[in-house]
């Protein structure tokens, strides 16, 4: 089913404000906010790559202190879609103070960028970074989040059943790491319920749980957490999963395959969700560790959708951060 947008979504009150703010989890932004999101990427998406002047003059400095291709590409080209520009600085450590503080950093990307990007390892730096921001910082990951990457799946699986409110996600995998956390939080903003599939080693604190539960409150959204990955995906409407070691923890990844071996998705746990299941990965993936090749390239998969939505989400993200975005459905 395609949802139906219309223009007024670009005149909610929440889109004015998140003008100069910082997005660095998904409690950063509010339910109607990211709602209001989701719109305004629906609509960037339908008027597909021509080029607008939305952010003519506007410059997005990108921090990467680890390997991507997705955000990097997206935010990127996003910026170039939306008449503006990005630049990217490659670079280990910038924020960990070896070579000046995260706070100085800011400070001077401050003076040449209207907003930044930042990828890092932790996220306490991140924070003081952005504390010490004048223009608005996006996290484009760190060790506590990845709420770029769950804006763009709330679009994905919007887009496939018109509706967020009353679906329910499975987590499958390291239901402690960034992608867990910001799908969750935004899921359970939405009106998903949420349930995880994790060694006990690697399940979700209670406490965590708890916010997920709090966060849906409204929409009466339950998340539980399993150790048996055939209970937690029963019947759900879609079924997620990362790769087993995340970035900067590979010191510990013979431990986690041991550990995340049986949370493989395969064409037999798929067969225990819905039958509309959808099948989604943040990529890059391994095919034949995390998840089958079977299912990742089958027909519930709509991990491509997701990594497009990447850019769509993003767009939105700048116009929200950088503009007011009165006005644009007249220009769109
Ligand atoms: N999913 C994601 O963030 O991809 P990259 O690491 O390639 O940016």
């Amino acid at each position: 089913m395609q949802t139906m947008y219309n223009y007024a979504v670009l005149t909610m009150p929440a889109a004015g404000r998140l003008r100069g703010r910082n997005v660095l989890t998904m409690v950063d932004l509010s339910p109607d906010e990211l709602a209001s999101l989701l719109g305004t990427a629906h609509i960037l998406k339908a008027a597909g790559r021509e080029q607008q002047r939305f952010l003519q003059g506007k410059s997005l400095a990108m921090l990467f202190e680890k390997p991507s291709l997705r955000t990097r590409v997206s935010f990127e080209i996003g910026m170039t879609q939306l008449g503006g520009h990005a630049v990217i600085a490659h670079g280990q450590d910038f924020l960990l103070g070896k070579r000046e503080t995260p706070e100085d950093v800011a400070r001077v990307l401050s003076r040449y960028a209207d907003a930044i990007v930042v990828r890092t390892h932790e996220h306490e730096p991140l924070q003081r970074f952005a504390a010490a921001s004048t223009v608005p910082v996006i996290n484009g990951l760190s060790a506590a989040a990845h709420p770029c990457q769950a804006i763009a799946d709330m679009l994905t699986i919007k887009e496939r059943f018109g509706t967020l409110s009353g679906l329910r996600l499975a987590y499958v995998g390291d239901g402690r790491n960034n992608m867990a956390y910001s799908l969750a939080e935004a899921a359970a903003m939405s009106g998903m319920s949420v349930t995880f599939a994790s060694p006990i080693t690697h399940r979700p604190p209670d406490a965590f749980l708890a916010r997920v539960v709090e966060l849906g409150k409204p929409f009466n959204v339950t998340a539980r957490a399993f150790t048996s990955p055939l209970r937690a995906v029963r019947d759900v409407d879609v079924v997620y999963t990362d790769v087993w070691t995340s970035m900067g923890d590979e010191a510990y990844s013979e431990r986690n395959s041991a550990a995340l071996r049986p949370y493989q998705v395969n064409e037999e746990l798929m067969a225990a969700a819905a039958p509309h299941a959808l099948f989604m990965h943040c990529l890059p993936a391994h095919r034949g560790e995390e998840v089958t090749a079977g299912v990742i390239d089958g027909p519930h998969s709509v991990v491509f959708d997701q990594a497009e939505n990447r850019m769509h989400a993003q767009k939105a993200l700048l116009l929200a951060l950088m503009t007011d975005l009165r006005g644009l459905g007249d220009q769109l």
